[in-house]
């Protein structure tokens, strides 16, 4: 039975995921490495340092410490550039009926997000206040397809991982959730997301009935 359902939030809950591409795509222009939307399906749910390394591998280019925090950085200003004026209307259409669907069922809501914008984005998007606990890369050290930041979001709840469901738009996020013991529910691309248990093209199509039959 489930009494949780914990989000990934970049590509679940609003259309950062591309975003996050469009910043990693120009940083690995500029760097003169090839970089399309097949490669950025590696690097989704991946966090920040964990992105740079896999396109500097790509590119087969090695750089020291310093370079990486500079590199880092110029993506996060691009990014933040990019998500500047967003707002409660780039929230995915059937979130907030998900929402209240789920907690009238009694089911708590967490956020399980690689991204270190995470509170600023769900600041904006006017759910903050709407999570029992928010999880995000502050809290862990392990990047997904870890299963640490889910297991965190899940010890915050005080609901054990068998009775927690995970939505991911990331292959590394849907491992992540098998990996930490949850059932995992895929948003987009069932080819790619074909670890989980069950894929939806967008979060507006996923059936709340079915799921908490899982
Ligand atoms: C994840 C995204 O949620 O957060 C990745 O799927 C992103 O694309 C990662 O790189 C880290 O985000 P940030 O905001 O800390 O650079
Ligand atoms: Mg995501």
């Amino acid at each position: 039975m489930i009494k949780a359902v914990i989000f990934d939030l970049d590509g679940v809950l609003t259309d950062t995921a591309h975003y996050h591409f469009q910043a990693w795509q120009a940083l690995a222009h500029s760097l003169g490495i090839a970089f399309n939307e097949q490669d950025n399906e590696q690097l989704k749910g991946v966090d920040r340092l964990g992105s740079l390394r896999l396109i500097l591998a790509k590119g087969q280019l090695s750089v020291d410490d310093a370079t990486e925090q500079q590199l880092m950085a110029q993506k996060n200003a691009h990014y933040l550039k990019l998500i500047a004026n967003m707002s409660e209307a780039d929230l995915f259409s059937g979130v907030r009926p998900l929402f209240t669907a789920l907690k009238q069922r009694g089911i708590k809501l967490a956020v399980a997000s690689a991204s270190k914008n995470a509170d600023f984005v769900l600041q904006r998007l006017g759910i903050y206040n709407e999570f029992d606990a928010i999880a995000d890369a502050a809290l862990v050290k392990a990047s997904k397809p870890d299963p640490e930041i889910f297991l965190q979001a899940a010890a915050r709840l005080g609901v054990a991982p068998a009775q927690c469901l995970g939505i991911e738009d990331a292959a590394a996020g849907v491992s992540a959730i098998n990996s930490a013991g949850m059932q995992a529910i895929g948003i987009g691309d069932a080819e790619v997301l074909h670890e989980a248990l069950r894929v939806y093209p967008n979060i507006e199509a996923l059936d709340i009935a079915t799921l908490l039959t899982l």
